[in-house]
């Protein structure tokens, strides 16, 4: 699995975005060590406050299938270029990454993919 093609599979469910409230539609593939993926797209409530994000519904699939170390997350907005993960989305990466210095965090710019490692968007991630 590629890098492009995880960024497909992460276009491809940002269409089922469930997004009334913001308009603001996002999709998420995650890829284990074990090589499988997981999509997962936004989905709002009326109760703002209960939004899910694409993200932790990728990664929350992975968690229900058994997986527990996620190795990379593509993550696609028609809404925005180089949509990156809120705060909270980091730190449940951070929850699942063996190694957050090789935990790649996959975004489209225009045409081409930023990669970034997930240190650099969470470089002291909670830990107990
Ligand atoms: N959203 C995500 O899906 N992932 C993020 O990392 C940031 C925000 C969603 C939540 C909400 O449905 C919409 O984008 C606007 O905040």
């Amino acid at each position: 699995m590629t890098y492009e093609e995880l960024m497909n599979k992460a276009i491809e469910v940002s269409k089922n975005s469930y997004s009334p409230y913001s308009k603001f539609s996002v999709g998420a593939c995650a890829l284990t060590e074990s090589g499988k993926i997981y999509c997962g797209c936004n989905f709002e409530n009326s109760s703002f406050g209960m939004t899910i994000c694409a993200e932790r519904n990728a990664i929350g699939s992975a968690i229900a299938d058994g997986e527990r170390k996620i190795k990379a997350v593509a993550i696609y907005s028609p809404n925005q270029d180089n949509c990156l993960p809120c705060g909270a989305c980091r730190q449940v990466m951070h929850e699942f990454s063996s190694n957050d210095k090789e935990f790649d965090v996959i975004v489209k710019n225009g045409k081409e993919l930023k990669i970034y490692k997930l240190i650099q968007l969470l470089p002291e991630g909670f830990n107990l």
